[in-house]
């Protein structure tokens, strides 16, 4: 069956960094087994199924994620980002949610707070408006529901 999105719908720009297009095939320990395809099949479904519009982009560079983030500007009211290791030490897309003046949840697919130590700092967390780890490709279910409940509360 065709699901077809509820016009007012949340419109949300969820951003996948670098070698996030390798879920299924990277370490599935961490990452599990579901391939990029999959979970954004399932991303865009649950979405969709609570009244939330996605457009999802992936790249490996800086650059072009810092161009996505400032595109998002124009259309989205929301921002789910999973930055990959640029979570660790990339100022520049740091800047670049925070100037969005958009809600951001950043997203992990693993716990990082359980492997090595260099992914226990964020440089993106402290701008953002929450932060989901270590659910599996569930975490950016998780982080789809809770931009809907800011958003609307928002909008009250
Ligand atoms: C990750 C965690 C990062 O430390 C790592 O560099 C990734 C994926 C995660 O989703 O768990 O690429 O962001």
């Amino acid at each position: 069956m065709v699901q077809l999105t509820p016009p007012g719908a949340i419109k949300v720009s969820v951003l996948h960094g670098p070698n996030l297009n390798l879920l299924g095939v990277r370490d599935p320990d961490h990452y599990g087994k579901d391939d990029f395809d999959q979970v954004n099949k399932r991303i865009k479904e649950y979405a969709k199924s609570i009244g939330v519009e996605v457009r999802i982009f992936q790249s490996n560079s800086e650059g072009a994620i810092i161009d996505a983030i400032q595109e998002a500007r124009t259309w989205a009211e929301a921002i789910v980002i999973n930055p990959g290791a640029y979570t660790h030490y990339s100022y520049a897309i740091r800047d670049a949610l925070a100037d969005s003046r958009l809600p951001v949840i950043e997203v992990h697919v693993s716990n990082v707070y359980a492997r090595e130590e260099f992914r226990r700092n964020s440089v993106i967390a402290p701008i953002c408006t929450g932060q989901i780890a270590g659910f599996g490709t569930r975490s950016y279910l998780l982080a789809i529901e809770a931009v809907k409940g800011l958003v609307e509360e928002s909008h009250r």
